[in-house]
């Protein structure tokens, strides 16, 4: 398996992080995640603005400029192919003796790696449960400091549910990897893209594609009653997609099957992947 490390490509054995990497003692760093659908890369500047925006807010000066890096990326996939899958890629602040200000002297550490997946990502109506949201305030960063999002996601598999959604009081947030949307009376609403959420690049994209389709849309906080009495709940995530929402805590919502306008906004979703 080959990996971009910084600017060579490498084999995994090759890619040695050192134990004073920021990225592993203290998650000082930040990552993306692009899909990749019939071995191209979607959404790819958008992935990449917000990488160096997840950077810059954290103070990483981004060590290239984004034509190297997507020479390199594509590089990295002609040596490995995907057809259907992903690249991963995190940038870290660099190799310091440990100590928590910033060093005055590191060169930010980058790894991407592709993966093919075996079998798509299942878009079958889901189940999820609510969970506090005890994270951060600044979740509008993609930082490598994943801890409350993987109790979250640990919470949901303990109980056998696909995904845990956030609330900070009454107020849901979004997923531990995903954005939350609800569907009332033919409204679409998800919250909006602040310091308490992710703005997911597939969230942009269910946004615009409900526009086109003249389906109206409110970025709005919206509560966990808000949510459980909703015609409609879908997730959506670059590894997801768009999936329905059926059981939330274990009450149904609605009928307990996706809902129109979920299935509408999948499949207009699925029309511009080919
Ligand atoms: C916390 C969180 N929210 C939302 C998302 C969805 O973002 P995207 O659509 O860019 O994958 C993710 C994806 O990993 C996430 O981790």
């Amino acid at each position: 398996m080959m990996i971009l490390f910084n600017e060579d490509l490498v084999s995994r054995d090759e890619a040695t992080i050192d134990i004073e990497d920021r990225g592993y003692q203290f998650g000082d760093g930040v990552y993306e995640v692009i899909r990749i659908y019939h071995g191209v890369f979607f959404e790819l500047e958008a992935h990449l603005d917000r990488l160096e925006r997840s950077a810059s807010e954290i103070k990483i000066a981004f060590p290239f400029s984004r034509e190297d890096l997507k020479a390199n990326l594509e590089k990295l996939i002609e040596k490995e192919p995907v057809q259907s899958g992903h690249v991963y890629m995190q940038l870290t602040r660099g190799v310091a003796p440990r100590n928590h200000p910033f060093p005055e002297k590191a060169d930010p550490v980058f790894v991407a790696y592709t993966k093919e997946y075996e079998k798509e990502p299942s878009r079958a109506p889901g189940r999820a449960v609510f969970t506090d949201d005890i994270r951060w305030l600044r979740c509008d960063i993609k930082s490598l400091n994943l801890l409350g999002n993987v109790l979250a996601k640990q919470f949901a598999n303990d109980q056998n549910v696909e995904e845990a959604i956030f609330h900070r009081g009454e107020w849901i947030t979004e997923g531990s990897s995903t954005n939350v949307f609800i569907v009332k009376n033919k409204t679409l609403y998800t919250h909006p893209a602040n310091h308490l959420i992710l703005n997911g690049i597939t969230r942009r994209v269910v946004l615009s594609i409900a526009k086109d389709l003249g389906v109206k849309v409110k970025e709005e906080a919206f509560t966990k009653q808000d949510l459980l009495d909703s015609d409609e709940v879908f997730i959506s995530s670059t590894t997801q997609e768009v999936r329905p929402i059926v059981v939330v805590d274990g009450v149904r919502i609605s009928d307990g099957k996706e809902g129109e306008i979920t299935a509408s906004l999948h499949a207009k979703f699925a029309g511009r992947l080919s």
